[in-house]
């Protein structure tokens, strides 16, 4: 990534979400009460991160900019435990104008140490677990939240009920590719956001593990709507109905 300084990044970031170049991006997400969005950052032949889980970065900063404007728009960002064992993110705000969502770890089997960022207080955070997963109330300061399904699937209806229970209806399930696919797969997205770089990676963690379908005309198609950002494309595929 081009070096930017301390102060283009500020422009870049805090850049008003009100301009009229951003409507048709943020509109549906400003106007909506309620929301699953997902998103993934991918190279040209489709992967999210090297073998070795390095992924920063694939796309540029204004795709990183938007990440933190959506992040600023949701209730919670939902990533899996891969995503927080390879980047140790702290998925907070820090960079935009706008309030930290709630952080919400899939951690299954509760197998995360509590040394990760995620669970410093900082942030309201919960830790989904199985019903199964050892015996713990918290992880570091985050609350542990058990919901139904086995340590392999979580039951994800049920985890959206859990959340939407406790307020928390705008949800940016913010990767890595196996959580992403796995809300696509339970049909809980509403909309995706998928950013492609112009780079070639050659092997790495795919995008969209998905079971493989045997016929083209069984490929699930989809309409999208085509946002330059930066020197990426940003795909903005709604997946249900407003
Ligand atoms: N380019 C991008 O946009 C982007 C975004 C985020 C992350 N990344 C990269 O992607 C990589 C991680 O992605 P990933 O696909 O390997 O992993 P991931 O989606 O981050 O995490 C997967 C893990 O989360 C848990 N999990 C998620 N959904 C679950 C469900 N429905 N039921 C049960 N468990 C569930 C499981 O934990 P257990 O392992 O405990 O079973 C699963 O193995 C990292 O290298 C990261 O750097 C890239």
């Amino acid at each position: 990534m081009e070096e930017l300084t301390p102060e283009a990044w500020r422009r870049l970031l805090r850049r008003p979400l009100a301009a009229p170049a951003d409507l048709p991006l943020y509109g549906p997400l400003c106007g909506a009460a309620e929301f699953v969005l997902g998103r993934l950052a991918q190279s040209l032949d489709g992967y999210i991160a090297l073998r070795d889980g390095r992924s920063q970065w694939i796309s540029g900063p204004e795709d990183i900019a938007h990440t933190h404007r959506v992040r600023a728009l949701s209730d919670a960002v939902v990533v899996g435990a891969g995503t927080v064992r390879a980047d140790d993110p702290q998925l907070t705000t820090r960079l935009c104008e706008g309030p930290n969502p709630v952080r919400v770890i899939l951690d299954p089997a509760l197998r995360l140490p509590a040394t990760h960022r995620v669970f410093d207080g900082s942030v309201d955070t919960l830790v989904v677990a199985a019903g199964t997963a050892r015996s713990a109330n918290r992880v570091g300061a985050a609350e542990v939240l058990r919901v139904a399904g086995t340590e392999h699937a979580l039951d994800l209806p049920a985890l959206r009920a859990a959340l939407r229970a406790r307020g928390l209806r705008r949800l940016f399930v913010e990767g890595g590719g196996k959580t992403v696919a796995r809300f696509l797969a339970a049909g809980l997205l509403d909309r995706l956001h998928v950013t492609v770089a112009p780079m070639l990676m050659g092997a790495g963690i795919p995008a969209f593990p998905l079971p493989p379908v045997d016929n083209l005309g069984e490929a699930p198609r989809y309409t999208w709507a085509v946002h330059p950002i930066g020197r990426d494309i940003l795909l903005d595929i709604a997946l249900t109905p407003p």
